[in-house]
């Protein structure tokens, strides 16, 4: 039947999104599969409503139109149409970063201490709060929005000079932020496919960037940024494996996705960041490096993650 690529969208991530939809597309054509570029989430519900399509592949990063929120899954839901990753619960909750990480500690699992940095409560905009709170944590500190991607809006922040610009910055964009201890180590990542209807932990992967951290500019732009895979070696690597398998299904998600994690330099545990429910497909980006480490080409990396909706 024919699919969609669900791909652009308004939010922060449109760039990235069109960039990882424009190699599903041409990955899923490829395979000889009838797909076709859909922009946005207005136009894929016209396109259901006159009948178009028989499965989505859901490519959109972000909220607020993004698409990775839970939103376009409850339309695809309704409408009993299939789609790639996670569903409703899964998407609304991993896009928020706080309140994944309550489900974790609920669980036991490890994540880096936090703050809540609610917009609007009383004394918790820049000044007092975020000086109190940056306290309880003890800097060096990362602030960010609850609920973007790519690193849009994060800082690092290592003195309390940098507090009050880090939080105005990361209050550009909508919903909760957070400031979180900065873990100091390395910055690792697991790709997940469902394979056979069995989640999988794909072979981990460091990251080295050129510069300080892996910010936007790492991400997407720069050659420079070293990839290590797999990132751990042994026991380290299975439990990182295990524990973002956990993490995962914690999280209500399903189909394929990305966790996130830290490694602390000196005691060697493991932290979980976020998990991302419709990762870069990108160039540059990491589940396709890490598919590869397994003979799974771009191609045929695609195709599986379409057999998710199946
Ligand atoms: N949010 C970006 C697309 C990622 O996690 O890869
Ligand atoms: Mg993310």
């Amino acid at each position: 039947g024919r699919v969609a690529v669900l791909m652009g969208g308004s939010s922060s991530e449109r760039e990235v999104s069109l960039d990882s939809g424009a190699g599903v597309l041409a990955a899923l054509r490829a395979r000889g599969i009838d797909a076709h570029a859909v922009d946005g989430i207005p136009a894929l519900a016209k396109a259901l409503a006159g009948g178009e399509f028989d499965r989505v592949f859901n490519i959109l990063h972000g909220q607020h139109g993004g698409g990775e929120d839970g939103v376009v899954q409850g339309l695809m839901e309704a409408l009993g149409m299939p789609y790639t990753g996670s569903g409703v619960l899964g998407s609304a909750l991993a896009m928020d970063k706080i309140r994944t990480k309550q489900v974790w500690l609920s669980l036991g699992l490890p994540t880096p201490a936090y703050v809540r940095l609610g917009r609007g409560d009383p004394g918790s905009g820049p000044g007092q709060a975020v000086h109190a709170a940056a306290c309880e944590l003890g800097l060096p500190v990362i602030v960010k929005p609850s609920q973007e991607g790519s690193s849009v809006g994060i800082s690092r922040v290592f003195d309390d000079a940098g507090l009050d610009a880090a939080v105005a910055l990361a209050a550009c964009y909508p919903g909760e932020l957070l400031m979180e201890k900065m873990v100091e180590g390395d910055e690792l990542t697991v790709g997940i496919l469902d394979i056979g209807g069995t989640p999988r932990a794909l072979p981990s992967i460091r990251i080295v960037p050129k510069g300080e951290w892996y910010d936007y500019e790492a991400k997407y732009v720069s050659d420079e940024t070293q990839y290590i895979c797999p990132g751990l070696e042994g026991e380290d690597e299975d439990a990182l494996g295990a524990l973002a398998l956990r993490a995962f299904a914690a999280a209500g998600c399903r189909g394929w996705g990305r966790v996130d994690a830290m490694r602390d330099r000196d005691s060697g545990a493991l932290f979980l960041l976020e998990v991302n429910t419709a990762p870069g497909m990108t160039s540059h980006s990491l589940v396709p490096k890490a598919a590869a480490q397994l003979g799974v080409d771009y191609e045929e990396l695609c195709w599986r993650i379409l057999e998710t909706t199946l």
